[in-house]
């Protein structure tokens, strides 16, 4: 079966497929979108009430599906799963969460499918560790949406403090999507200039406390939405349209996903975060971006916490 670069399928209609669906109809990038769940009357639901924004938007077919409709398509987000209760982190998702990504995984391997898998569920490392392992499939075709959310909140935030577009601002957010995470601020730049150098051109001179500042409010995002509105879904639904656009228009984007190290900062047999170049075969390349000796040792201490998970999975 060959691929159709303009399909993708859409497994899990919670708030964050639901959401993922509407933003990537309205992004114009496919053709055709399946949605997936197993309360097939909730992906009928979704696909319907986005239908009726077609017409605002622009022609493609939209149907609750089954498994039996993968096996051409480009890309299959997956976003179904438990999401986060107040006071619960990421990595507390992982007992309800693994067990129903491998029976998707199995599911999807038990059909033909040679396109990109895009893991959206928290925790969304763990989970597309075991996606990978489960599938069998080369690495460069299991994607995690990772930090992508988390370095768009990153830049959002910098650009709001700095008065300046969040698209001129260069900087990411690494290692695991959640409490270990860590800013690679030596790298970052802002128009080409490094970071503290811009601030000082708009007056900020107390480095320390405005950085501390701004990523403990990238950290903590999700808990504060959730706190506020029970769950996040219209930025990590951006984000998935981001990573999608990456694959199907072929960009060689450069976007802070979740694949599997082999090597890069000594480490190894562990998914998480670094930028990498995304074309239509997934990931084409990692760019291992570098990083001072705090930035380095903070990164292997979060992998550290995802390869004690790995642990309990695939001792
Ligand atoms: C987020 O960061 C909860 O992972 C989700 O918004």
């Amino acid at each position: 079966m060959s691929i159709d670069s303009r399909k993708v399928v859409v497994v899990g209609c919670g708030f964050v497929g639901s959401s993922s669906a509407f933003a990537l109809m309205q992004s114009k990038l496919f053709s055709e979108m399946v949605l997936i769940d197993a309360d097939h009357d909730r992906a009928e639901g979704e696909a319907m009430d986005i239908s009726h924004g077609m017409a605002f938007a622009s022609p493609m077919k939209i149907y609750a599906g089954t498994y039996d409709d993968i096996t051409d398509a480009a890309v299959i987000v997956i976003t179904a799963g438990a999401n986060q209760k107040p006071d619960e982190t990421r990595l507390d998702l992982i007992r309800k969460n693994s067990a129903i990504m491998k029976s998707i995984i199995g599911e999807i391997k038990k059909r033909p499918f040679e396109g990109i898998l895009l893991i959206v569920s928290n925790p969304v490392d763990i989970l597309t560790y075991i996606a990978l392992k489960e599938s069998g499939y080369p690495a460069n075709r299991v994607i995690g949406s990772g930090t992508v959310l988390d370095t768009g909140r990153f830049r959002y935030e910098l650009g709001e403090h700095l008065g300046v577009d969040s698209r001129s601002i260069h900087a990411f957010i690494i290692g695991e999507h959640g409490d270990s995470e860590l800013a690679a601020w030596s790298e970052a730049r802002v128009g080409g200039m490094p970071i503290n150098d811009f601030c000082e051109l708009r007056g900020h001179y107390d480095h320390e406390a405005s950085m501390e500042k701004i990523f403990n409010s990238v950290k903590n995002s999700a808990y504060e939405i959730i706190a506020r509105k029970h769950a996040t879904y219209y930025g990590i639904a951006m984000a998935v349209c981001r990573i999608c656009a990456a694959i199907v228009r072929n960009e060689q984007s450069i976007l802070p996903v979740s694949s599997l190290m082999t090597g890069e900062y000594g480490l190894e047999n562990v998914v998480l975060s670094i930028p990498a170049v995304v074309d239509e075969n997934g990931i084409e390349t990692v760019v291992p971006i570098e990083l001072n000796e705090k930035e380095l040792s903070e990164l292997q201490q979060s992998a550290t916490v995802l390869k004690k998970v790995i642990a309990e999975f695939y001792p």
